[in-house]
């Protein structure tokens, strides 16, 4: 369990199901997301919880919950390079009801904590929509700088749309603790 201020990250249970299963084919949640193509089945779900439970060197699934422990959403690391030290990060927070109120910040904080200081990477990164202006806010927030722009990558309801490519080093993500 990694505990931040506001809300707590722990590892993905068999429980998790039924929240999942409620966001996880809504659009307004998953227009921000890369890997929602086609509507998910309870049964594909099942299978990203059983691969969730198992080791894995290049990925770690973690459920978003609050300090009362109701279930907000999932945070993940996957890419993860051991000889470059670095990874990517992803984020849901699959209640629109808890936008905006700093539990994205907190969770993401409290997982870069644990890449650098724990898990010894030197880089964490991650891609996001053009059009996600509150993603992009809350990865400023946090210390994410733009690195990059892929033209025109993504596409959604006929149009193509910029993937902006954002990182943050340890010593960015130290340097912010020392001002905090
Ligand atoms: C993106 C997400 C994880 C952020 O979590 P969150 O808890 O909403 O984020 P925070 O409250 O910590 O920060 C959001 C910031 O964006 C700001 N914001 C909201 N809408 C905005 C907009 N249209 N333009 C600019 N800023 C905006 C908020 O005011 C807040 O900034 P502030 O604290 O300075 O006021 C969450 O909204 C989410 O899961 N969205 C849907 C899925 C998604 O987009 N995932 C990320 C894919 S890359």
């Amino acid at each position: 369990m990694l505990e931040g201020k506001l809300v707590n990250l722990r590892v993905v249970e068999k429980g998790d199901l039924e929240e999942i299963m409620k966001w996880v084919n809504k659009k307004e949640i998953t227009k921000y997301l890369s890997y929602f193509l086609y509507p998910i089945s309870q049964e594909e779900e099942e299978k990203f919880i059983e691969k969730a439970l198992r080791h894995n060197d290049s990925e770690k699934n973690l459920v978003i919950e609050t300090k009362d422990k109701e279930y907000l959403g999932q945070i993940n690391l996957h890419n993860i390079d051991w000889k470059n030290m670095n990874a990517e990060l992803g984020i849901v927070i699959g209640k629109e009801e808890y936008w905006n109120k700093g539990y994205g910040a907190d969770a993401i904080k409290t997982l870069l904590d644990y890449a650098f200081h724990q898990l010894n990477l030197y880089k964490v990164y991650l891609r996001v929509f053009e059009y996600n202006e509150r993603g992009i806010r809350c990865y400023q927030k946090c210390g994410f700088k733009e690195e990059r722009r892929l033209r025109k990558s993504h596409f959604f309801e006929r149009k193509f749309y910029d993937v902006i490519i954002m990182g943050l080093l340890k010593e960015e993500f130290e340097s912010q603790v020392n001002q905090r």
